[in-house]
């Protein structure tokens, strides 16, 4: 099948199955253009509890989707390849970090949202990136935290706030791998260039940035921003949406170590495919399960992070 056929068999079906297409910024350009909404984190997570379509297909990864079925268990909710996973996530094992929190029982604990549902069961309240600081600051300064599962999101969060989290040695293998030495390169070769990061890029890169924000704050800094040219240190999806809302302006992916590809990509997330997405809803599957009993402990934490993020307007 071509792309205009698979297009207009996933159009069809959507509309039969009253469903609805949320998609994350590294998702690969056809699938953000198909999608009635492309968000970053947060934004999948607050769709999920709004929308009154019956099914939901989340194109991003696993922890997406759980998120969006663990707010909305009466919806059906299915990713286009079960085998997107992150790697910050799958660093951060349930049974290791139980064992964690329970040797500091005294700490309120944090978790980002890239984790999985167990992981959220043991948390006291989750963040993404868009809101990490405010959360973190909605604590008494004094407040014992434990922060997991991203190292440089955390580190970065302390230094913002002057707190003293402890953190879980957690990465993603996407952020961590930026070569510093192409960037230095880049720079030289843009002069004028402004140097986007999001905050699950390592401490030495972050504070060379000119902005450091989630994908939904990098792609609003370059929109409002009277420059003309970015260098942008994450994941190379977020691209297609700068490039799109701002036609006049160029955006450099920052390139990766080691590799002959000149933007990093996350193989997770570049698991989804058109055509996937479109056996997805014809076959509907695969299809996000939570067991319940973890789904209640799980949501608690998440449902917090929304009333906090709304509170602020994020
Ligand atoms: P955002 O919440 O900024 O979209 O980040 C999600 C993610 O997986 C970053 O790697
Ligand atoms: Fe996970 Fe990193 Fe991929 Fe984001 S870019 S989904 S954190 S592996």
């Amino acid at each position: 099948m071509n792309k205009s056929e698979l297009i207009e068999k996933i159009n069809t079906l959507r509309k039969e199955k009253n469903a609805i297409i949320l998609a994350h910024y590294y998702q690969e350009s056809d699938i953000q253009d198909i999608a009635d909404f492309v968000g970053d984190s947060l934004a999948l997570a607050q769709w999920a509890t709004k929308t009154t379509a019956d099914i939901i297909v989340l194109c991003g990864v696993h922890f997406m989707g759980e998120t969006a079925k663990i707010l909305s268990p009466e919806k059906r909710v299915f990713i286009p390849d079960m085998m997107a996973g992150c790697s910050l996530a799958d660093s951060c094992p349930a049974d290791e970090f139980e064992e964690f929190t329970k040797a500091h029982p005294d700490h309120t604990v944090i978790s980002y949202v890239n984790t999985t549902a167990a992981v959220k069961a043991l948390t006291d309240i989750v963040v993404t990136s868009t809101n990490a600081k405010q959360i973190v600051e909605s604590f008494p300064e004094d407040e014992k935290i434990i922060f997991g599962p991203d190292k440089n999101l955390g580190d970065y969060i302390n230094k913002l706030t002057g707190r003293n989290m402890l953190l879980w040695e957690g990465a993603c293998h996407v952020h961590e791998q930026f070569s510093m030495e192409k960037i230095i390169e880049l720079k030289k070769q843009y002069p004028d260039a402004l140097l986007l990061a999001h905050p699950e890029c390592p401490k030495y890169l972050l504070e060379i940035a000119d902005h450091v924000g989630s994908t939904s704050s990098i792609l609003k800094f370059a929109t409002k921003s009277d420059k003309k040219q970015f260098i942008v240190a994450t994941e190379a999806g977020i691209l297609h949406q700068m490039q799109k809302e701002n036609p006049d302006k160029e955006f450099i992916p920052a390139p990766p170590e080691d590799s002959t590809c000149a933007c990093n990509e996350c193989f997770y997330m570049k698991m989804n495919t058109l055509e996937k997405l479109y056996l997805c809803l014809k076959n509907e599957r695969p299809e996000i399960f939570v067991d319940e009993e973890i789904r209640i402990k799980a949501v608690k934490p998440i449902e917090r992070m929304l009333e906090i993020s709304a509170r602020y307007g994020l």
